[in-house]
């Protein structure tokens, strides 16, 4: 009777310590960096996207967007980006508008991603971001 209750104790231990070593363990590892970046992906950073601007598209697209004669078009009267969701404008950008495309207006390429393999989807809804402050 006596050691049948040891082992009752002793196992009821020692389930205690594995449910709190389980709670302990989950409980440190990931909260610190997940709210920032669900934060990034909800609402595109326009003053990031500015920076990706100048350094991507500034120069076929100009200074503010405000398109450069033979390069980029003008993006601040832009109606085929007005007509474009976040979501749509992301999907162009990674495909871009080639020469070859019927689409084409200016017989210039449109690179895809503006010739920036290195950008991100979340790089690039920033810069849309950004891009909508210079619409007129
Ligand atoms: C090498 C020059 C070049 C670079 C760099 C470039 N673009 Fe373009 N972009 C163009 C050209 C040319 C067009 C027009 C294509 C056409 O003839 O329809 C265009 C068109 C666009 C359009 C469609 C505008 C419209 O009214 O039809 C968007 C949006 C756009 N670019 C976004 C970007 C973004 C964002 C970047 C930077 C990540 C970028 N571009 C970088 C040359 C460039």
């Amino acid at each position: 009777m006596k050691t049948h209750r040891k082992l009752l104790w002793l196992a009821f231990i020692s389930a205690l310590v594995i449910v709190l070593a389980a709670c302990g363990g989950g409980g440190d590892s990931s909260s610190a960096a997940e709210p920032a970046a669900e934060a990034a992906v909800a609402t595109g950073d326009s003053a990031h996207g500015e920076e990706l601007f100048v350094a991507t598209c500034l120069a076929c697209h100009g200074e503010g967007g405000i398109g450069i004669e033979g390069l980029g078009k003008d993006m601040t009267t832009s109606e085929f980006i007005k007509g474009l969701s976040d979501a749509e404008l992301l999907a162009f950008i990674k495909t871009g508008r080639s020469v070859s495309d019927p689409a084409n207006t200016t017989g210039v390429d449109m690179p895809l991603k503006g010739g920036n393999p290195a950008l991100t989807d979340d790089d690039i809804m920033d810069i849309i971001a950004y891009i909508r402050t210079l619409q007129k």
